[in-house]
């Protein structure tokens, strides 16, 4: 008998991991199924990806191993992107470090600073990739909430100092996932001063800088100064670009601390495919082209969505960023038995907050991955299930 580790066993399970096997099952019966589940956009991706990746296909040096080196001209890309966008520069080659999706290179992080005992702070609800890369290098997970109470804010100032002496890194994620939270200056300050007086890693999530909607612009954590010290920052090409499959991103940050997971990394993988970085370089050289149309029809969406959400009865806030709407249900109503009700009765696909953490418990998340005429019909579907949820009995399992 194969024994499986300690840490494998301490990952938590996914609470409607039978999703996917339900939504085939409705399918093949005929049920028209709305898929608001994923953060994975409807829109194709962008022309120049294509093209560039296609040609790049055709020069055979970029089918050999891209290393942690990976190709020179996505670095510099990426180092000029982040001076158009944020103003902050940074060294192309000893500065900026290209991931296979920022998930792996935010899972594999802890791996450069925990020893055993250490504590990782993870934000709840979360995106999952922050525990899973804590616990499987054997951190101790500090699960800090987010609350709505405190606008969905990882409150350090309520971690008490002893937990605080012993983290060695914390993740955090504005514009969020799952719940569309957004963060002030003064806030990111607080938080940088608090890991620079810790001496905590702080894994800056920043995978949907570009989608914010009305006037917002979401800022990098190195605008706050002193942030250079403590932090690395995260970026993506998943959302902003309808890229989630291409599997590219980079992080940003200091040479030793890029140093760091540079060294984890290069035992555990090559780096992305060399190709798909040339087709990353066309696509952050025309990023502010292609993520404006993005951002306007993800913009659509949400006013679709939250209106009609809300004439359902739905108290749902409008978001200032991201590509999600955190809904609230009345109290009492488990969401895993909501997410579950709603796809097997109403065709559906949410995901239940449950399933970020169990400080998600009471919200569902819809993501604005279908056009507005789509979310407008889920909207319907979803009240008419809470309904019928408030009127019958209430199952209590999922
Ligand atoms: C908050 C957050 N960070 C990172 C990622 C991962 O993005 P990537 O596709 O670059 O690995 C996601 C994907 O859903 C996310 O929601």
């Amino acid at each position: 008998m194969i024994s499986f580790s300690q840490r494998l066993q301490s990952l938590p399970g996914y609470p409607l991991a039978e999703i996917p096997s339900i939504k085939r099952r409705l399918i093949e019966a005929g049920v028209d199924v709305i898929d608001v589940g994923a953060g994975d956009n409807d829109t194709p991706p962008p022309a120049v990806a294509v093209e560039s990746m296609s040609a790049a296909l055709h020069n055979p040096a970029l089918s050999k191993y891209g290393f942690q080196q990976g190709l020179p001209e996505f670095r510099q890309a990426a180092a000029r992107w982040i001076e158009r966008r944020f103003g902050h520069r940074f060294d192309p080659t000893t500065e900026i470090l290209p991931l296979i999706g920022s998930k792996e290179g935010l899972s594999h992080l802890p791996l450069a600073v925990i020893n055993p005992g250490d504590v990782a702070i993870v934000p709840e609800p979360g995106y999952q990739a922050y525990i899973g890369g804590a616990l499987l290098s054997g951190a101790q997970p500090y699960v800090a909430p987010l609350r709505p109470e405190n606008d969905f804010l990882l409150r350090l100032d309520r971690i008490p100092g002893d937990v605080l002496k012993r983290a060695k890194i914390a993740f955090l994620n504005y514009p969020n996932n799952p719940t569309a939270a957004v963060a002030t200056s003064a806030y990111l300050e607080h938080v940088v001063a608090t890991c620079r007086t810790h001496d905590i890693l702080l894994a800056y999530d920043n995978a949907y800088c570009d989608l914010t909607f009305d006037d917002y612009r979401a800022p990098s954590i190195f605008d706050v100064a002193g942030a250079r010290d403590v932090s690395l920052e995260f970026f993506s090409l998943s959302k902003s670009y309808s890229m989630t499959g291409w599997r590219l991103g980079f992080a940003a940050g200091r040479p030793e601390l890029i140093g760091a997971l540079t060294r984890v990394k290069s035992y555990v993988d090559t780096g992305p495919f060399l190709a798909v970085q040339k087709a990353g370089v066309a696509v952050l050289d025309h990023s502010e082209e292609i993520v404006a149309p993005i951002r306007a029809e993800l913009e659509r969406r949400r006013d679709a969505a939250v209106t009609a959400l809300r004439s359902v009865g739905f108290a749902v806030e409008s978001p200032k960023a991201a590509m999600y709407l955190w809904v609230p249900l009345p109290a009492g109503t488990p969401s895993a038995v909501f997410a579950r009700h709603a796809l097997e009765e109403s065709g559906v696909v949410v995901l239940p907050g449950s399933g970020f953490g169990p400080a998600g418990e009471g919200f569902f998340r819809v993501a604005l991955t279908v056009g507005a005429g789509r979310l407008r019909v889920a909207a319907e579907r979803l009240g008419a299930a809470l309904e019928r949820l408030r009127r019958g009995p209430i199952a209590t399992t999922a």
